[in-house]
């Protein structure tokens, strides 16, 4: 009984030797240690054994079964410890190799003209506001100064939903809503959003774009406020070097007006409306127009952006065309 138990451990330990995976790790170890093992067959013949031997060949027994548990304890270790060496050398980083460009959007160049305008004028103390894309025709026109039969209506080419609403075709009805609520006191505010005009599109023009309206009331104001702020933000947007002329013109909201053009190397290019606010438009929101004066100033923002960012064409702010759209990625130049 003795040899057949060392027999059984010299086996085992050669088989082990050769295992090098864990299939035929866990089907060695069953057929040794298992149920139908010889080693169990052995344990179970004891009792055909004379009782006084019993004890010393129960304990050899056991001792062996712990001896081959141990053995396969080792080499289930070094199974694992190779097992995870491969692993590890698999799944090392070249850190040479290129890297995944994984695409990343960005702000889009109207809204980064957008920021930059209000960031100088909240610099300066403006407010910035917004109000309705869909305005009625008493605050996109009526309140303006602009009556039913005026014709500056015929150049604002507007989309109606009915007789009293509209798309609005300008920023300027957010200066009548505010002066509405500010009632007869002193206001300071930008207003960026879109607009929309019933104009074919073309190069220049698109029925819907930007505008940024400002708005200035207090007691005092003058033409040289409106003149120095408007130079002071051309200067800050487009650099010193840049040449633009103040022009004599003509809105039903101001009085007197003036329309700004840029050189841009080759002819001067609007790109805002301004004046001193009309005394019929604050007396009809409700201000007293011998005691305070007020100017405003409306622009493109399209027009600004295409002067400064050399884009030729209104389209490509709104067609997505990511080629385009990836020029301008990485914030404000
Ligand atoms: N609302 C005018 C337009 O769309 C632009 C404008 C001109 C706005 C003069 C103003 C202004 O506030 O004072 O053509």
């Amino acid at each position: 009984m003795n040899e057949k138990l060392n027999k059984i451990v010299s086996d085992v330990k050669e088989q082990l030797a050769l295992i090098k995976d864990e299939n035929s790790f866990r089907n060695l170890k069953s057929s040794v240690l298992g149920k139908k093992s010889e080693i169990n067959d052995m344990m179970s013949s004891l009792r055909d054994l004379p009782t006084e031997e019993r004890p010393r060949m129960g304990q050899l027994i056991n001792e062996t079964k712990t001896l081959l548990s141990e053995l396969f304890n080792l080499k289930d270790e070094e199974l694992k410890s190779v097992e995870l060496e491969k692993k590890l050398s698999a799944e090392t980083i070249d850190v040479t190799l290129p890297g995944i460009n994984v695409p990343s959007g960005s702000t889009h160049l109207l809204k980064n003209v957008i920021e930059d305008f209000e960031q100088f004028f909240i610099g300066l103390g403006y407010e910035v506001k917004e109000g309705p894309e869909v305005e009625f025709d008493n605050y996109n026109f009526e309140m303006l100064n602009i009556g039913k039969d005026h014709p500056a209506r015929a150049m604002h080419d507007t989309f109606y939903f009915n007789e009293n609403k509209l798309l609005r075709s300008h920023t300027s009805p957010v200066q009548i809503r505010t002066m509405l609520k500010a009632k007869g006191k002193p206001i300071k505010i930008i207003c960026p959003g879109k607009v929309y005009r019933r104009d074919d599109d073309d190069q220049y023009h698109s029925h819907q774009f930007m505008q940024i309206e400002g708005l200035v009331i207090d007691e005092n104001i003058t033409m040289g406020d409106l003149n120095g702020t408007l130079n002071a933000f051309i200067k800050y947007f487009f650099g010193e070097e840049k040449e633009i002329r103040l022009r004599p013109s003509y809105f039903p909201f101001t009085e007197p007006s003036v329309e700004v053009d840029v050189f841009d190397g080759e002819e001067y290019i609007e790109i805002l409306g301004a004046g001193m606010v009309h005394p019929n438009v604050l007396e009809m929101a409700g201000y007293d127009s011998t005691k305070m004066q007020g100017f405003a100033f409306g622009i493109g923002v399209e027009r600004l952006a295409m002067l400064k960012y050399e884009v030729d064409d209104i389209r490509r702010f709104y067609t997505n065309d990511v080629r385009f759209l990836n020029q301008f990625k990485g914030g404000r130049k």
